[in-house]
């Protein structure tokens, strides 16, 4: 296990981008963990850690300022294009991102394929409300700071701290509603942890990531539509129609157990193939791979791997923007 003392490093230079989420909302009360409004600014939560100063030097950006579940393909560009070009400054060291947990793993794991640098970037969020008994965020942002000063953060793509558990971006989910510790890889190490003073990494990823990944987000303005279908018992062919005709460029399928194909989501693959839209198998299980089966070849589908749904729609949707077929796209979802 790789360590170093948690060293402040005033040579630093941190830039906190601000996006929103829980991190920065509060509720009426302080034993209040739900029902909580987006009241806050990064400012008011970086008013909250003073001892920021004393890790780093600080720079702050608000990007955006909303819940995650209203984060948009715009969002999205826009706050990757800034991350960029912050990294781009020699005088950046590293970049921390503040960001609602509902879909901070889609945001990180976006970031993860298009930053184009080895210098740390770091997501973090809180599941409690800043008014709460006991809120997370103030801790989560100090300890997103302390990876973002390691050296052991350099290379290793987008990282995501949240209770003390460094995780890579491709490989984290939010596994529970409201619990501190949510964030958990299900089918990988986490690359490490922090405690005692100290960040400890474990792990290295092993797809690529950043500066080795086909994308580059200069010459592209927006991102195809994407959808995700869910599977269930007595599922019918309507939301396949539905997603199609609303001009979806590719389906991912969140089907049972190891990608199943029911009789109708065959159907929907058939429909989706006729028209050029891009069909992928993921699983609504939640660890797990969803192989490669005779299936792929009959219907013309993409086996999503270890990638969950909401993630194999990021993957594809970049892949789509850079013009890949169902082979390439197969290839990258094996790569990424
Ligand atoms: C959100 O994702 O913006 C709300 C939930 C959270 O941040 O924990």
């Amino acid at each position: 296990m790789r360590s170093s003392a948690n060293t402040p490093n005033m040579a630093r230079r941190i830039v906190i981008l601000g996006v929103g989420g829980t991190i920065a909302a509060s509720a009426s009360s302080a034993t209040k963990t739900h029902d909580y409004e987006l009241t806050g600014t990064l400012d008011t939560v970086l008013a909250q850690v003073p001892q920021l100063g004393e890790l780093a030097r600080i720079g702050t950006e608000q990007v955006a300022n909303v819940a995650s579940h209203e984060v948009d393909n715009a969002v999205l560009l826009h706050l990757a294009k800034r991350v960029n070009e912050h990294l781009a400054d020699p005088a950046v060291d590293g970049i921390v991102i503040t960001h609602g947990t509902d879909t901070l793993e889609e945001t990180a794991y976006f970031l993860h394929l298009v930053v184009k640098s080895d210098k740390p970037v770091v997501v973090t969020g809180a599941m409690r409300p800043s008014s709460a008994l006991s809120a997370d965020g103030p801790l989560n942002l100090y300890n997103a700071v302390r990876v973002a000063i390691h050296d052991g953060a350099r290379g290793v793509g987008v990282l995501v701290v949240l209770d003390e558990r460094v995780a890579s971006a491709r490989d984290v989910t939010k596994t529970h509603t409201s619990a501190t510790d949510a964030f958990r890889a299900l089918d990988s190490p986490e690359l490490g942890a922090l405690g005692g003073g100290k960040v400890l990494f474990a792990a290295s990823p092993l797809r690529k990531h950043t500066r080795d990944t086909c994308f580059d987000l200069q010459a592209i303005q927006t991102l195809p539509q994407v959808d995700i279908v869910y599977g269930y018992q007595n599922g019918g062919t309507f939301f396949f129609k539905a997603a199609i005709e609303a001009g979806s460029r590719g389906i991912i399928f969140a089907a049972t157990g190891n990608g199943s194909l029911s009789e109708a989501a065959k159907a929907g693959a058939l429909m989706a193939r006729e028209r050029g839209i891009v069909f992928v198998r993921a699983s609504r299980v939640a660890a797990g791979a969803v192989c490669e089966c005779a299936d792929d070849a009959r219907y013309d589908t993409v086996a999503a791997g270890t990638l969950n749904p909401q993630k194999a729609r990021v993957l594809t949707m970049l892949g789509l923007a850079h013009g890949m077929d169902t082979s390439a796209l197969r290839h990258a979802f094996e790569s990424y």
